[in-house]
This record gives structure tokens, sequence and C-alpha cells, in this order.
């Protein structure tokens, strides 16, 4: 049955689910409190880059089934279900800063005078949505006829449409019978009967969101670790890696060692997290979590220290390129990208850093140039990084490049060029965690 969603706010999350829930069969209206974006999404068009995205707005601006607003009064008594799909940003101390959900409560809510369901998307600490809850039904005119439930979202940038579309597993996390069967009713055409459905309580839905960031930043945070060892002794992590891999309890996903996790989700979400369990008491979890970040951190000041010790002990005045500059290909998002952190402490330490990225656009910036191609961030080059793994860098020519630079270094910070073209070409190649002879 087609049913009448709003989708509240617009950003990768929001734009990508209220695009896919059209595709779904839905009528949806999108709210945004920036009539630039909403300006943009209603010609069909996307704010941001993400694969697949555009050509969905486009087609269900044209169909009439998805348009955009910044007025809540268009969809308070026209929704049978509202999506919260807000950001939740780090806040003081690293708990998550609600500040945008309570605001979009705070204009929804006096305007319910129809029953309704509330599903969140967001990313939350545990126990944010019943509060949300109690918050709405005090100043909603309906008041208990609004009930809240949580369907969290897990798709990453750069497959945002793809995990929409096809999700692993879909979380209904609800406490009414009537909840949890609108939600089968929004998911039922497209999806469920071949993706697995978890139906829960809310708060379980909310944790396991935390849970998965928290699990992915793990497994990479153990495999860099294990690249320290390996470089210690002398050993290769990419192999390791694959070797563990194969154990299906393992798995090989999530193991690629080097500069670490970014972007705009695990770092915050993880963050959040472990400032949670301290308040709830569960030290033993925030333990674990600062030890998870404490290595990611580590990577980055290290690859930092790797090209000024290549650089001879001392970058002051000295040319590094850096390849990339968001925090992971496919995507122009450089929300907590290591690549920038590196670049900020090489120039701080007073390097003339150059960067090239194929989609990412850096808001001018004290420190370093941002330039248009490869060859023009290596051009008179003393060390070169390898940072955010773009498939066409793995396509560099190691020959010609070398005519442009000063000294023929590079550091992949990334794992994935192939070493022995570049060596064959006279390259020095470093990479953390694998032995110089692969
Ligand atoms: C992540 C989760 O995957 C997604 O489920 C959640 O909803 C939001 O957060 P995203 O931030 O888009 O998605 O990026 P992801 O593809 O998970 O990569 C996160 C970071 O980990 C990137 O910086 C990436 O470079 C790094 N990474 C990933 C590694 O360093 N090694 C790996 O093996 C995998």
């Amino acid at each position: 049955m087609t049913l009448q969603i709003s989708v509240i706010g617009t950003n990768y999350l929001g734009a990508t689910h209220a695009a896919g829930m059209a595709e779904f069969g839905h009528d949806v209206i999108g709210v945004d409190i920036d009539p630039d974006r909403v300006k943009t999404l209603n010609s069909g068009q996307s704010h941001i880059f993400e694969v697949g995205l555009e050509p969905l707005l486009a087609k269900h601006t044209a169909t009439g089934r998805l348009r955009f607003t910044t007025d809540y009064a268009e969809i308070a008594d026209w929704a049978d279900v509202h999506f919260l799909a807000l950001g939740t940003p780090s806040g003081p101390g690293g708990a998550a800063d609600l500040s945008q959900l309570h605001s979009a409560i705070d204009s929804l809510a006096p305007l319910l005078t129809k029953p309704c369901l509330v599903v969140g998307k967001s990313t939350v600490p545990v126990g944010t949505a019943l509060a949300l809850e109690a918050r709405l039904r005090e100043k909603a005119p309906i008041g208990d006829g609004v009930e809240v439930a949580w369907n969290p979202e897990f798709l990453r940038e750069a497959y945002a449409v793809e995990d929409t579309l096809r999700p692993d597993r879909l979380v209904f996390g609800t406490h009414s019978k009537e909840a949890l069967a609108t939600l089968e009713e929004i998911y039922e055409i497209p999806i469920t009967d071949r993706t697995p459905v978890v139906r829960c309580d809310i708060a379980t839905a909310e944790l396991i969101k935390v849970a998965a960031n928290s699990f992915l930043a793990t497994k990479i945070s153990f495999i860099n670790a294990m690249a320290q060892m390996c470089q210690a002794a002398g050993g290769d992590v990419t192999l390791l890696a694959d070797a563990i891999g194969f154990d299906k309890r393992i798995g090989r996903e999530f193991l690629n060692a080097g500069l670490g996790f970014g972007g705009g989700c695990l770092p915050k979400d993880i963050a959040a997290l472990a400032v949670r369990a301290d308040e709830l008491g569960v030290g033993v979890l925030s333990e674990f979590i600062h030890a998870v970040e404490a290595i990611n951190d580590g990577q980055r000041l290290e690859l930092a220290e790797l090209a000024i010790d290549q650089a001879g002990g001392d970058v002051t005045g000295k040319r590094i390129a850096v390849l990339g500059a968001a925090f992971k290909p496919g995507t122009d998002d450089t929300r907590n990208s290591p690549a920038l952190t590196v670049a900020d402490h090489l120039h701080a330490r007073g390097a003339d850093v150059r960067i090239y990225d194929p989609q990412a656009r850096l808001a001018p910036r004290e420190g370093f140039t941002q330039v248009a191609s490869v060859e023009q961030a290596l051009l008179g080059a003393e060390v070169v990084l390898h940072l955010t793994e773009w498939p066409e860098f793995r396509q560099l020519n190691p020959e010609k490049l070398g005519e442009l630079v000063k000294s023929k270094i590079i550091i992949d910070g990334r794992l994935k060029l192939h070493a022995p073209s570049w060596r064959n070409a006279g390259w020095k190649l470093v990479q953390i965690g694998r032995a110089s002879t692969i």
C-alpha cells in the first residue's frame, strides 16, 4: 500500500532515504530548513556527490511522487509516517549533539493533529527515542496519538543508494504492534521477503547501529595494530589479513590496514557510544572504544612522522605531495579525513603541502594548496603520500611521474599501490606493515 511519508532532514541520509521511499512506491515529502537545498532537490538534482542519487531524484520529482519543502505545515497533517534523518554531530566531550533532532521535533510537534508514527533513522545514544517520544507527546495536540519507533540506517557513503534499496538487514525497533505493522508495510513490497528483518525493542535498535559502527572501527584498529606488529617483526599485514579473512568467522572485509577510519560517522558515533557507556556505568565498553580510537589517531601521526623521516628529519620549506583528500574513495566528503589530518600535521611542521583529489573540493585554507592534477601535486615534491585509495591512483605511471619529483619517495598510506611497478621505476616505496621486498 502506498503510504504518505515525510523525511525530515535531507543530507546524505535523508535525501537518499526520501528517494528510496519514493522508489519503493510511497508518496514522499522531504523537509529541510535550507531553502537552497530544497530548491536543488526539487529540480531533481543532488547537492551531494553520491552515485545513483541524482537519477533517482530526477525520476521521482518528475513522477510527482517526491518533493521537498521547508514548511512543516505541509507534512504535519499529510504524512502517516515521519522519518527523522537529521545529523547528530559530535558535541562537547564527544557526546552526540541532539539539537537538530530536538528542533525538528519542536517544529513538528505543535502541528500534529492526526495520529502518526515518527521513525528515527539517525544514529543516537540509547535512550534518545523514548525521550523524543515524551517531548513529542507533551507538545503535540494529538498527545499519545503520536508514537516513536527506531529504524536505524546502515548506509555507506558512495553506496548510499545501493544500501538503501538493497540493505543487508532491516531493524524495526518498536514498542507497539501497530508501529511494527506500519514498518512492515513501509518496507513490505520491495524487500522484506529477501532481506533479514530484526524486530526488537527500541533500545536494542538504537544500540544495534552504534554496535555495528564500533565493530567495524574495531576491525580496522585491530588490523592497524597488527600492521605495527608486522612492521616491528618484518611481516606483511596484507597477507596476514588475507589469511585470517579466509576464516568465515573473521571475514576479509574491513581488514585493510593503513591510515585508519575517518568520515562523518564512525569516529563520532563511537565517541558518542563511549560517553553514553560512561553515563550508564559501563566503563569496560568506553575503555575498549578509547583503545580503538587511540590506535586510529596513532596511525595518522605515525604516517606524518614517517613522511618527516623520509624527508630527512625536517620538512620545513619542503614540498610534500598528498594524493587524496576525501576520507575514502568514491566520495567528496572530507569530514574527519585521515588524509587532511596528515596534511595539517605536515603543514604545522613547515612543509609546503600540495593536495590533489579527484572529487573533494577543499575550502580555501591556510596551509596547503589544492591543485588540479596529480602532476601538479608531484612537481618538485620531496615525498609523495598516497592517502586516499582512489582507483585512478593505482593506474599512475611511476616512470613518467618520476621525472616530476625532486626525490622518488612515495609512502603508500593505504597499501594499495602496486609496489613492484613503483620500485622497478626507481622509486622508494614505503608501506606501514609490509616488508619492503613485496
Ligand atoms: C560507515 C559504516 O560503514 C556505515 O554502515 C554507517 O552507516 C556509517 O559509517 P562510511 O562512513 O560511509 O560508513 O564509510 P566506510 O566505508 O564504513 O569507511 C569508514 C572509514 O574506514 C573510511 O575512512 C575507510 O577508509 C576506513 N576503512 C575501511 C579502513 O581504513 N579499512 C578498511 O578495511 C575499511
